[in-house]
């Protein structure tokens, strides 16, 4: 971290004695106040729930200027990732901060490719599950059951076991998630092929049948993979910022990156894709874009609780550059599939012409996030609803990988604590339970 000249300088209306803080610059953003001092020296702890103003660490694999609507994944912008790389190639570059050159990129494919198969006993573990189990309930059980099967890389201080830990959760998602997806339809799973690229491998194993063979559309293939270079990793977001609270402690990397999966399921975060699309399909019931008056007057009064799902962000104050590439992919998809006049598609696009240009949304800055086109896509290519955020976990575990092991990498790295502002009963005596 590199220091700056300028200082901060804390006072107290009180009298007791003013403290200087360091201030730490990064390459780019915001400027950091280092108080990590200010316990010790005052007696005081800082508050800030939800951490508006906190950095919960440095970190060197992603940026986002949220003013500017700027990705930037190790300094590359997400548009020129996006166009010009596939999903492990960025996988790559996320986890070891380069792209790969060809022969990186090859022995990269291949380790993955060759760690894709999960044993054979998953599946049995699988089966306690009810059929119609929410995938993302599915998911968490199943990645973190994969700390009692890979035993010899579950030790987060070790960093060969780090990186096994990450080929074998890269290279085993898109099997779990197929294998989620096929037990809720109650048909065979289909094993991985390992002469298809990631995405079309993940479309086989979740379309083939033993009966028929499943022809992967270059189109769809290109799609998929670009939904999940757009998912691949978003800094501190809520799942990443659980996976290295719990990866803190030392716990292994199956079980840290199943918390993530647990915290991506909420629809303030990953589950907002299927929260969208079950609110398109509500609008579309009520009577489709000749209703989306009426519903933005329920989205802009407070009472109601409805909120306008796949748009807004805590970092994003103006649109967000996956939610482009996303309206992009999501055309080309629909042209493909002969979809073009799709009824929620048009809805999506009337409504963020809506937005766009309301009063209630212009002065909040809210824009579409990466969630508002892509449950249209991943509707289209035949992914249930259900689905989608599981599909989400997919893609971020490798970030969530990266930051894990950035963090566990850090020599100034310490268990996660916060603190807090007590505000409940001060110490009292119990009574006998005749008084009470
Ligand atoms: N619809 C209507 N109003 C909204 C929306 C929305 N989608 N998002 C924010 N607002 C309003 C809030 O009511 C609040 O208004 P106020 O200032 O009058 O009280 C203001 O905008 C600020 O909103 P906050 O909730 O304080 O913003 P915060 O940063 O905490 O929340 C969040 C961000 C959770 C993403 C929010 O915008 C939201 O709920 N969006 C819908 C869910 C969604 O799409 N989530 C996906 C996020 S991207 C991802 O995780 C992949």
């Amino acid at each position: 971290m590199t220091p700056s000249d300028v200082k901060a300088t804390l006072s107290f209306s009180d009298g007791s004695p003013s403290m200087e803080l360091p201030i730490y610059k990064g390459t780019i953003g915001p400027d950091v106040i280092d108080i990590r001092k200010l316990y010790g020296q005052t007696g005081k702890f800082t508050y800030d729930p939800g951490f508006l103003s906190t950095a919960s660490c440095n970190s060197t694999i992603t940026y986002i200027d949220g003013d500017k609507g700027e990705l930037l994944y190790r300094g590359y912008p997400i548009e020129q990732l996006a166009v010009n790389c596939d999903y492990l190639e960025t996988c790559y570059l996320l986890l070891n901060g380069e792209l790969p050159n060809a022969t990186q990129k090859a022995e990269f494919q291949n380790r993955v490719t060759n760690h894709t198969m999960v044993n054979e006993q998953m599946q049995f573990f699988l089966r306690g599950f009810r059929r119609d189990a929410h995938p993302m309930a599915v998911m968490t059980g199943l990645v973190g059951a994969l700390s009692a099967f890979y035993h010899d890389s579950t030790d987060i201080n070790n960093p060969e076991h780090r990186e096994v830990a990450a080929i074998r959760l890269i290279a085993k998602m898109p099997t779990l998630v197929a294998m989620a997806y096929k037990y809720t339809v109650g048909q065979p799973y289909i094993y991985p092929k390992n002469d298809l690229s990631y995405s079309g491998n993940f479309l086989r194993m979740m379309f083939a049948t033993p009966c028929e063979e499943y022809k992967v559309s270059p189109v769809i293939e290109r799609a998929l993979d670009r939904i999940f270079i757009l998912h691949a990793d978003h800094e501190q977001n809520a799942s990443t910022s659980t996976v290295r609270l719990c990866g803190s402690s030392g716990t292994n990397p199956f079980a840290a990156i199943a918390a993530g999966v647990a915290c991506l399921w909420g629809p303030a975060h990953g589950g907002a894709n299927e929260a969208c699309l079950n609110m398109l399909e509500d609008i579309q019931a009520m009577g489709g874009v000749a209703k989306v008056g009426e519903f933005m007057n329920q989205v802009k009064d407070k009472n109601s609780g409805v909120r306008l799902m796949g748009f807004g962000h805590r970092v994003y104050k103006n649109y967000d550059p996956r939610a482009k590439l996303m309206q992009e992919t999501c055309k080309e998809v629909l042209q493909e599939l002969g979809l073009e006049n799709d009824p929620l598609f048009k809805l999506a696009m009337a409504l963020e012409k809506i937005a766009l240009e309301d009063d209630y949304f212009v002065a909040r800055k809210l824009y579409p996030n990466v969630d508002f086109y892509s449950g249209i896509v991943q509707r289209a290519i035949g992914i249930p609803v259900p689905l989608f955020t599981a599909i989400f976990a997919l893609a971020r575990t490798v970030g969530w990988i990266a930051q894990l092991n950035e963090m566990i990498a850090d020599p100034e790295y310490k268990i996660g604590r916060p603190r807090q502002l007590f505000v409940g009963s001060a110490k009292r005596d119990v009574k006998p339970l005749a008084q009470r």
